[in-house]
């Protein structure tokens, strides 16, 4: 396992989709501070210092999707947390959250090379002991606020890596048990009434089915699928 550590860059995602042909399988760049973090939906991430600011590569041998890498990464930033004694969830799809905020986002972007699926890079955002703005304080959480402890992010990460580590080897044969578990921690349960937003109106309606890029809910006797734009904040 090779770890990158920068003090600055513009986005790790980026830095690896520039990289990715001499970096090998399973390299982690970390930037202790970003001026150009992306969200998903070409969101602005913000990543000031304090933060844990990383992405993974990987060079798949077989061809795993990339939503099982952003579960995996997903899982195993819910499992290091748990050994910190934070019990965070999943909000679909692969938000953490913590008491309805999200303490880290996930963003998986594949690289392809004339069409060719060549690799996977996952980022991940940790708020860690970096301050939240105080117009995103009812939206995010950092570790620091839910524990009042400053944290190492290095052994944070470290702990993540070894949790991807692991998780890669046991499910990739079993994609379906990281589904399994990715259901288990999720905040929305299959029977649930949720809340989403479409065509500008707030609505609700029983959740059927938790699927890979959609949710399947049920509306006044009506099936319909949602996109993870048009859930609610929970
Ligand atoms: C989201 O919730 O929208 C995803 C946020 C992902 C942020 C991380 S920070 C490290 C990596 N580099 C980026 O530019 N983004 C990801």
């Amino acid at each position: 396992e090779k770890i990158i550590w920068t003090a600055i860059l513009p986005s790790t995602n980026d830095f690896l989709k520039e990289n990715w042909r001499t970096l090998s399988h399973g390299t982690a760049v970390v930037a202790e501070m970003q001026t150009n973090g992306r969200g998903r939906y070409n969101r602005n991430w913000l990543s000031p210092q304090g933060g844990l600011w990383f992405s993974i590569l990987f060079k798949p041998r077989k061809s795993l999707r990339p939503a099982f890498f952003t579960k995996v990464c997903s899982l195993s930033v819910i499992k290091a947390l748990q050994a910190l004694k934070v019990e965070a969830r999943i909000k679909w799809p692969n938000d953490i959250y913590i008491n309805g905020k999200k303490l880290a986002g996930i963003l998986t972007e594949s690289v392809f090379d004339e069409n060719i699926p060549k690799a996977i890079i996952t980022g991940i955002g940790i708020n860690v002991n970096n301050n939240i703005p105080q117009e995103l304080s009812n939206k995010a959480i950092s570790l620091y606020q839910i524990t009042g402890q400053i944290y190492d992010p290095k052994i944070i990460l470290k702990m993540i890596l070894r949790q991807i580590d692991g998780m890669i080897r046991r499910y990739s044969k079993k994609p379906e048990i990281a589904t399994r578990l990715w259901k288990k921690y999720m905040i929305q349960k299959e029977g649930q009434v949720i809340s989403f937003i479409k065509s500008n109106i707030i609505q609700s309606g029983k959740l059927l089915k938790i699927l890979e890029e959609s949710l399947l809910i049920e509306i006044d006797g009506k099936k319909i699928e949602i996109s993870s734009l048009e859930i609610l904040d929970v």
